[in-house]
């Protein structure tokens, strides 16, 4: 088998069988293909496509590329998480430790940001202490013991994805619908959850820009989990603009610890008691009403936010910072973003949002870059609100005061203002699982 002739069939618009997929990951894997043909597969699967089976074939295959986690010493049904990523996506530390206080087991390995998105294992490292690099036995008996652990990848678990993500990356294939859903699912199965809730974000900051598109995007990672033998929810949910008001490490840990304590803002709080509620109701806690009223309680009562003080003082983070929030400190540049006009806010490039974070030093823009973890927005003025010129839209935080001018004109232009108040949309707009689409909008 030649690696030339599977990019020539591809490219023809061609299927690939089973032989020639497993052929193309393992000669890839062990370095006998090299990235330039890598990349010129990517590309043609980016332009023709993949069929159910071939995307299947290809997420077991890149699966089974390296370790894959053992968690039968977990008692119950273990139950994952996963986001297509976005900005202000703080759901984990507000999620997690609400079904962990509901009795469910999550065990979840999380991943760092790049580009515009954050990730959850660099919020986490925003507390002082606390580690992510959690070895399987203490992974297992910390989810046996407080039934929450939120840890990166051991270094071999999918190696395949590690080195396709970064050749998408800069061959500008990460949007593709079958290598997304094969790259997120053969994490999501080698990690070994029964259970599998998908956050399919949609919107100006998230990776399919239509509700079409990441009903697709479901739809074949739905397929691909339930033909693997999980139990497997996507909700396609809003993220056209970002989510809460803070986009940045600790300033993102700080709202999602007032979420804990029934003082964070709507949006993030009934997206998080959505997704608390499927998880539950998958791990076998009740039906989806039952589950949604387990995951309000859990908020009232203080139940969740102790658990997220049990998962960091677990890890050795100091949980503290959570019950006062001071003891993060602050940037020392802050400044003001001013609206330039009256009106309302009709639009917030929320892309453009992560991205003047990341300028502020808030995220990288090469692998081995570091963050300032004191970085990033407090967004003031979100979609729909009324305001008036001078008001202020945003604050800007920074530990490095040249980032300041360049990411207040990246933000200030992600701004939308006009007169007419923008038609809201709701935060969830689709449910898929196994026997179909529920549709919440009619916007496409
Ligand atoms: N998240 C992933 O893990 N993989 C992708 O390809 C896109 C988002």
């Amino acid at each position: 088998m030649r690696m030339y002739d599977l990019i020539m069939k591809k490219r023809n618009g061609e299927t690939l069988s089973d032989e020639e997929i497993r052929f193309m990951i393992e000669g890839y894997v062990k370095g006998e293909i090299p990235d330039y043909q890598m990349a010129a597969m990517c590309m043609a699967i980016w332009f023709r496509g993949m069929t159910d089976e071939e995307t299947s074939q290809l997420t077991l295959c890149m699966a089974a590329s390296g370790d894959q986690m053992d968690l039968s010493g977990i008692e119950g049904v273990k139950v994952d998480k996963h986001s297509t990523g976005g900005v202000g996506d703080k759901t984990t530390l507000v999620l997690g430790p609400i079904v962990a206080a509901c009795g469910g087991r999550v065990a979840k390995m999380s991943g760092r940001g790049l580009g515009h998105t954050g990730g959850t294992l660099d919020k986490l490292e925003s507390i002082p202490g606390l580690s992510v690099a959690v070895n399987s036995e203490q992974f297992i008996r910390q989810v046996n013991e407080i039934g929450l652990c939120v840890a990166g990848q051991t270094g071999n678990l999918v190696p395949a994805d590690k080195m396709l993500y970064a050749l998408r990356d800069v061959t500008a294939t990460v949007d593709s619908v079958p290598l997304i859903a094969a790259s997120i699912m053969s994490k999501k199965l080698a990690s070994g959850s029964d259970a599998i809730v998908l956050d399919v974000k949609t919107g100006s900051g998230a990776f399919m820009k239509t509700v079409d598109d990441s009903i697709l995007l479901a739809q074949k990672m739905v397929a691909i989990g339930t033909l693997a033998g999980r139990r497997v929810v996507a909700l396609i949910t809003d993220m056209d603009t970002p989510l809460g008001h803070y986009v940045g490490n600790a300033l993102e840990v700080q709202e999602a610890s007032a979420t804990l304590k029934g003082e964070g803002p709507e949006d993030l709080t009934e997206v998080c008691l959505i997704l608390s509620a499927n998880m539950l109701e998958l791990s076998g806690k009740g039906t989806y009403e039952e589950c949604l009223q387990m995951a309000k309680r859990a908020i009232a009562d203080g139940s969740a936010f102790d658990k997220l003080h049990a998962m960091v003082t677990a890890q050795g983070g100091d949980a503290r910072v959570l019950d006062d929030p001071k003891l993060f400190g602050q940037a020392p540049f802050v400044e003001e973003l001013r609206a330039p006009a009256s009106g309302y806010v009709q639009h917030i490039d929320t892309e453009g949002c992560g991205i003047a974070a990341a300028m502020l030093g808030a995220g990288r823009e090469r692998k081995e870059d570091s963050i300032d973890m004191l970085a990033g927005l407090y967004l003031a003025k979100k979609e729909g609100d009324p305001v008036q010129e001078g008001d202020v839209l945003a604050r800007l935080y920074t530990c490095e005061s040249e980032k300041m001018e360049q990411a207040k004109q990246k933000l200030l232009s992600c701004y939308r203002i006009g007169s007419d108040k923008p038609n809201t949309l709701p935060l969830i707009l689709a449910k898929v699982t196994k026997d179909g689409v529920e549709r919440y909008d009619i916007r496409s």
